[in-house]
């Protein structure tokens, strides 16, 4: 513990040194989360990045989270602790396999709706930015004239078709620690807390989605679960969630959603930033995150119009 308390000082230390803000996800250990600056889901992310006045964001969380934060405040230095961070929602849409698609089907004038876990190329391909917190919004602001093509999470997609009554065309890709609940292993925790409420992120299977009481992002599954009427609350996502839920609603009896092989499930790419990492990033101020110009700039406005469009 004395060499933790060490570590968190030094941390602490750096960070005035070098001006710096720490912005960490919901699935950050909790350790980063307890000396964060702040800590959010995406969309929350991205709006404290804008923000941001320090000279340095330290960002903990996955790549393309950090991406976003160069992308709308790109004069700041934005460091991620493990540059290896990456997400499976992410890597199932490449850049070049998306550009081809749109080139293939030039006739549809696709208005495209990208899920903001993908690369800077792919919303610099885009339309329009949402996360898991505003999609439902950002699909009912699309022009109504248009095919909407929605990437890459088709689990999201059909969720947010459901919710929103409009077809859209869906890229197949999913997230792999999502797709690891399945209608069996939360059934089961089910029938062990029959009085349970279950909340689900929606990157959850449609098979898991109907057996959620709501489905939302990480962000709202806190007050959701704070003014919830019952005590036990299965939550289906990420395992980080629950140090985050724990603190903010003290009171309640939080179960970790079960996969079929775990008692929770992490995203190992989320797991990837320790506090030694921090440190270390915080003092060498590597690994930086940067872009090519061009792609920064073709994705600035997607997303400056998700954060217009869901204020
Ligand atoms: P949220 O924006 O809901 O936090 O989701 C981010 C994510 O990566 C979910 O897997
Ligand atoms: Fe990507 Fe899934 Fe990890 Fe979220 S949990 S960062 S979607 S791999």
């Amino acid at each position: 513990p004395s060499t933790s308390l060490d570590l968190r000082d030094e941390i602490l230390r750096l960070k005035k040194e070098r001006n710096a803000v720490i912005l960490a996800h919901n699935y950050q250990t909790g350790d980063i989360q307890d000396l964060a600056d702040y800590v959010g889901d995406s969309l929350g992310l991205a709006y404290r990045a804008q923000e941001a006045d320090a000279d340095v964001i330290a960002f903990c969380g996955v790549h393309f989270m950090a991406e976003t934060a160069k992308i709308v405040n790109p004069g700041k230095t934005v460091v991620l602790p493990d540059l290896d961070a990456g997400c499976s929602l992410e890597a199932s849409c490449p850049a070049e396999d998306l550009k081809s698609y749109l080139k293939q089907h030039a006739d549809k004038n696709y208005y495209v709706i990208a899920y903001i876990n993908c690369s800077a190329g792919v919303k610099a391909l885009c339309d329009v930015i949402c996360t898991s917190g505003n999609a439902v919004r950002i699909v009912e602001q699309a022009p109504a004239d248009r095919p909407i093509l929605f990437v890459p999470d088709a689990n999201l997609g059909a969720w947010v078709m459901e919710q929103t009554g409009r077809k859209m065309d869906l890229w197949n890709g999913s997230c792999h620690v999502h797709m690891d609940f399945t209608r069996e292993s939360i059934n089961k925790i089910k029938e062990e807390h029959p009085d349970a409420l279950v909340v689900a992120h929606p990157e959850c299977t449609t098979a898991v989605r109907l057996l959620a009481d709501e489905v939302c992002s990480t962000e709202k599954m806190i007050p959701y679960c704070q003014n919830a009427p019952v005590d036990n609350i299965i939550v289906v996502t990420e395992s980080g969630m629950l140090h985050r839920l724990q603190k903010e609603a003290p009171g309640k009896n939080l179960i970790a959603g079960p996969t079929e092989r775990c008692a929770c499930n992490d995203c190992h790419f989320m797991k990837m930033n320790t506090l030694e990492k921090l440190r270390d990033c915080l003092q060498s101020l590597q690994p930086q995150i940067d872009m090519p110009a061009d792609i920064r700039e073709k994705a600035t406005a997607p997303l400056l119009r998700m954060l217009e469009q869901s204020k």
